[in-house]
């Protein structure tokens, strides 16, 4: 069921019921219900009714054997986007636009009337394997749901910091647990976009945030690549948006000169490999370094 509809059907009973079981999240894995009903100060009855609706939804799971229960993904997000409707950064919820390795990307409605997407993290949902590679700031947290918030907390703070300096990433609105709302691009990844007008163009500038990122706030990306990037369309003119900045470093911790060689590197390949552009890669270092100004 869309979690759209899965929102209107829940009752403000469930939405205690919860964010209980949410703030007791780094307790237990299975909450026993005793605990629950100290916290949701409820009669027993309402509790369990609650319960058993929500693990309709799949939003509860029960333990096989014990009266213990778990919140799912699908009950962080009620839990999400109950906090950025009732702190007015979403009024309405569209449907998923994206799923990426580890999230879901839902499209929005913000309350200026903005359309925004917002990023669900799920991570733990694909194999530790491939995440790992981009991932080592979190190694050693075992809660996937607990690392989904440092996530989107990170994406965040970082999305802030950017903002108004550089005009290709996207605009943050937002946050709750692991959720972060972001202005919707309507755009295709780089990878899918194929016919590229200005290909150098749409280079630098992806460069020029890259150097913005370093020079200005201190930080590399880390994950760059043609999937980490949209490329929006106008008749005019084509502009990339950086997304997908939680695994970022900051140039502090000396594993950021592998990886920012990594990313732009790997943005030059690509535009070499499809479009035949090409731009010196220690030429572009210097330039986001800030030892030169050209490219
Ligand atoms: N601001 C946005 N506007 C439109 N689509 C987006 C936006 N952010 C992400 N998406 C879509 O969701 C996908 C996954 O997002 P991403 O931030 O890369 O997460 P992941 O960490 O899961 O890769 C993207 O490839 C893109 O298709
Ligand atoms: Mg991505």
């Amino acid at each position: 069921m869309e979690l759209a509809l899965i929102y209107r059907e829940l009752s403000e009973v469930e939405f205690k019921v919860l964010k209980a079981l949410n703030s007791l999240l780094t307790r237990y894995e299975y909450v026993p219900l005793e605990e629950l009903e100290g916290r949701v100060k409820l009669p027993s009855t309402h509790i369990l009714k609650a319960l058993y609706k929500l693990t309709e939804f799949k939003a509860v799971v029960k333990h096989p054997t014990m009266p213990w229960f778990r919140i799912t993904y699908v009950g962080l997000d009620l839990t999400a986007l109950k906090k950025l409707s009732e702190a007015g950064v979403i009024t309405h919820l569209g449907t998923r636009v994206g799923v990426g390795k580890e999230s879901e990307v839902y499209i929005a409605k913000a309350g200026n009337d903005e359309i925004v997407a917002v990023k669900f993290y799920k991570i733990g949902r694909v194999s530790f394997q491939k995440v790992r590679r981009v991932r080592h700031y979190t190694i050693d947290q075992t809660n996937w749901m607990l690392m989904s918030k440092t996530a989107a907390e990170r994406e965040f703070k970082i999305l802030n910091a950017l903002n108004g300096k550089t005009p290709y990433v996207p605009k943050a609105y937002g946050m709750a647990e692991h959720a972060v709302v972001i202005n919707y691009i309507p755009g295709v990844e780089l990878i899918r976009y194929r016919d590229a007008r200005e290909p150098l163009e749409i280079l630098k500038k992806i460069l020029s945030a890259v150097r913005c990122a370093y020079l200005c706030v201190g930080v590399v990306h880390g994950d760059l690549s043609e999937y980490n990037i949209i490329v929006s369309s106008t008749d005019e003119v084509e502009t990339p948006y950086i997304i997908d900045w939680p695994q970022y470093v900051y140039v502090a911790d000396p594993q950021h000169e592998p990886l920012l060689l990594r990313d732009v590197e790997y943005v030059i390949k690509f535009f070499k490999r499809r479009y035949g552009v090409y731009i010196d890669v220690s030429k572009a270092l210097r330039y986001v370094r800030g030892l030169s100004d050209e490219l």
